[in-house]
């Protein structure tokens, strides 16, 4: 979600309304992931890095706004089978905000839709280190549970049993698959410690659109690119199928359905300009 303060800064105004409109355009995409049946959507919300380096204030606001948006599209989601979740170390943010999160994941826990993934006082090295931390904690609890000592065990095995799956269980995103596409909003061409083991292998989509100007237009965009694409795996790439994104609906046939009701209203009018001189192309299969 990158490119609200330059949002607000080409406008003038104070970067606080350029991350009120970035909250906007979560639920615009969000739905759009609904639609077109997307089962995971993660959105780097706010970094860990964020919560260290920000002014206070701006990270006060953050907080308020992140409680307002769940507060306030809690039932949309509902009507839209879309499931909360958190990643990061949220046990560090404030406690009302942290109340508030769990409301909205168990209010939303019954839907069979996009499950949305909320990256919170996230960071990929952290969870790294969290992850090695739960692994040397688990095989002390086994040490002490068989009365041996951690030398014991990884003579007898342990070293060698832990593999990559090993560490994936580990991380916050067990319970997730890696992802297909990483859509990158305002131009940036760098990862900016998202996700780095999950994304070894995902397709990357950089686009010059600042968050608040994205929309569920320019996911689809993002898909339909994504759905050109030949992934290889490190192999030579004739037998891979895959079988999430490439089975959504062709995303540039959804797109003409849902302009009219999906995208903020603001939008639609600069993106019906943009038909006449597009500076967005969805291209050809
Ligand atoms: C990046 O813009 C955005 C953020 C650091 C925060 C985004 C978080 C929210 C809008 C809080 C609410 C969250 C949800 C999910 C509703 P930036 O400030 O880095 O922009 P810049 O790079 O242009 O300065």
């Amino acid at each position: 979600m990158d490119g609200n303060g330059r949002w607000a800064g080409k406008r003038a105004l104070k970067r606080f309304l350029g991350h009120q409109k970035g909250a906007e355009s979560v639920q615009f995409v969000v739905e759009t992931a609904s639609r077109i049946n997307l089962p995971w959507l993660t959105l780097y919300a706010f970094s860990l890095e964020n919560n260290l380096r920000r002014p206070k204030s701006e990270v006060s606001f953050l907080m308020k706004l992140l409680k307002s948006y769940l507060v306030g599209n809690v039932k949309r989601m509902n009507d839209n089978n879309v499931r909360m979740a958190y990643i990061g170390r949220t046990h560090d943010l404030p406690q009302e905000v942290q109340d508030t999160m769990q409301w909205a994941s168990e209010a939303t826990a019954k839907n069979t839709g996009t499950t949305l993934t909320l990256a919170l006082n996230y960071g990929a090295r952290s969870e790294i280190v969290d992850a090695v931390r739960s692994l040397l904690t688990d095989l002390t609890t086994e040490a002490h549970t068989r009365g041996c000592s951690v030398d014991d065990l990884l003579g007898a095995g342990a070293l060698e049993s832990l593999d990559e799956s090993s560490i994936a269980r580990a991380l916050y995103t067990a319970h997730m698959p890696d992802p297909d596409l990483v859509i990158r909003t305002s131009g940036e061409q760098r990862i900016s410690n998202f996700l780095l083991w999950q994304i070894a292998y995902s397709e990357i989509f950089v686009t010059d659109r600042l968050w608040p100007d994205f929309n569920g237009l320019h996911l689809l965009e993002a898909i339909n690119a994504y759905q050109h694409r030949e992934r290889r795996f490190g192999g030579l790439g004739e037998s891979f199928t895959d079988e999430d994104l490439n089975n959504l609906e062709p995303a540039e046939e959804v797109a003409a359905e849902i302009k009219d009701h999906l995208i903020p209203k603001s939008d639609a009018k600069t993106e019906s300009k943009s038909e006449a001189k597009p500076d967005v192309v969805l291209t050809r299969r």
